[in-house]
């Protein structure tokens, strides 16, 4: 009777939760054969084609319009069905039987408002425009992974769902195309991000908390003007936002935990023109962060009482505007444990136990935070770092630069992830 009830049990069990992520030595043959296909010279020069193509023309948030239209031309002709538009310029594609469970890799599209300083035959042809953070090679790669996933359409033991996203930066693309219900069925997602931190193909990820969650504040600090000779008469802005600014420091440095990250930082003042005249106001603003999302709205409340009350004192009125219409904050990135753990194994026997590296916490943010509210999520970085190609220097720096011997890597690193995920979760029915 035991035995029987332990048998049910287990079968039970084994058709509802997740069975053992598979060992090295299973999964050595597929991330091999995936490796090989993305590097034979027709494959990388394909992939790296279509890099370049998106690294001349880059759009920013929410005008991914050639990108997008690129990115479904590419799926076409490998036969794959998509969704578009989904948030605008966003494109969903979808390999596989069409059941459960759905596995999805994500690649953000956009380009940043800065200009290119990188002297090479494919920078970029829009001035004042560039790919600066890699999100080019993100679709390059997940291109990648859609041609390999492609050849093994008849193998796949569940769907997936690549998700080509717009406005990353900032403008929470992510939460648009969560928004448009594209992404309701999805039961764990997948990303990378280049980093030039690591040599080329290193790769890194963190269980839980890696990105910060963050939000932005504007505030408008309302005195009375007049002549600098006669203070009195006036109500001085520009010292109350001076106080103001002041005691924004001890939100972090006296009423956080030291062991939490924290941070609240004003990173634009505006106010006055001449030397002898008292201004009417002062506009300040900045960002604040934190590594856990109950942080964030503590900070949101602090910065306003700080700032409202330190007018007060000096007479004056704030008031405070969290952008949150112009740019929703971003929440915290927090990497699943078990999806983490599964493609960690994948990335190890992909590139070697001592080329995966733990990914410190970081209070820059990433909009993939938001698929990591709504369902199982794990991002890692994939290195482009090579001194001789100079592609060290750092994400949003104009001199950006990739070195795109890591494109296969990261294309094979997809799609193992994906296929592995589908083997070892697949439903019998
Ligand atoms: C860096 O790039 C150069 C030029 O492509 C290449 O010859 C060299 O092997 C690369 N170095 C490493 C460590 O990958």
């Amino acid at each position: 009777m035991g035995f029987i009830f332990c048998l049910v049990l287990s079968t039970f069990l084994w058709q509802f939760e997740a069975l053992e992520t598979p060992s090295g030595k299973e999964l050595e043959p597929l991330t091999r054969e995936l490796l090989e296909s993305a590097r034979k010279p027709e494959f990388f020069e394909w992939m790296i084609g279509v890099r370049r193509k998106i690294h001349e023309y880059p759009e920013v948030g929410f005008e991914e319009d050639k990108t997008s239209e690129l990115i479904r031309t590419e799926l076409d002709s490998l036969g794959i069905t998509h969704k578009w538009p989904v948030a605008k310029t966003g494109v969903v594609a979808t390999i596989g039987s069409g059941v459960k469970p759905v596995f999805s890799l994500r690649a953000d599209m956009d380009g940043l408002p800065i200009r290119e300083l990188v002297e090479w035959e494919h920078k970029s042809k829009v001035d004042g425009k560039m790919h600066a953070c890699g999100h080019d090679s993100h679709v390059a790669m997940v291109l990648g992974a859609a041609k390999l996933l492609q050849a093994k359409r008849d193998e796949l033991k569940g769907t997936i769902k690549l998700v080509f996203q717009p406005g990353e930066e900032g403008y929470a693309g992510a939460y648009h195309m969560l928004q448009d219900g594209a992404l309701d069925d999805i039961d764990a997602i997948f990303a990378l991000h280049v980093l030039p931190a690591y040599p080329t193909g290193v790769l890194s990820s963190r269980p839980g908390a890696m990105t910060s969650g963050a939000g932005r504040f504007s505030a408008t600090i309302q005195g009375k003007g007049g002549h600098a000779a006669l203070p009195h008469l006036n109500r001085d802005p520009i010292l109350a936002a001076s106080f103001a600014i002041v005691a924004l420091q001890q939100i972090v440095s006296r009423e956080t935990d030291p062991f939490e990250a924290r941070v609240v930082t004003v990173g634009f003042v505006e106010g006055g023109k001449v030397g002898n005249v008292i201004p009417d106001s002062v506009r300040f603003g900045g960002t604040f962060r934190s590594l856990t999302n109950e942080g964030l709205p503590l900070l949101q409340k602090r910065i306003k009482e700080v700032i409202e009350m330190q007018a007060a004192v000096h007479q004056c009125t704030a008031t405070l505007d969290f952008l949150e219409d112009v740019a929703l904050p971003y929440p915290v990135l927090s990497n699943d444990e078990a999806l983490y753990e599964h493609a960690k194994k994948v990335g190890e026997t992909l590139v070697g136990a001592g080329n995966v590296q733990l990914h410190p916490k970081i209070t820059g943010a990433e909009d993939f935070s938001f698929f990591s509210l709504k369902t199982k999520a794990v991002m890692f970085g994939l290195g482009i770092r090579n001194e001789t190609l100079k592609s060290n220097q750092v994400l949003h720096s104009p001199y950006f630069f990739l070195d795109e011997s890591a494109l296969p890597i990261g294309a094979a690193f997809h799609a193992a992830v994906a296929v592995s995920y589908l083997d070892s979760h697949f439903v019998a029915q």
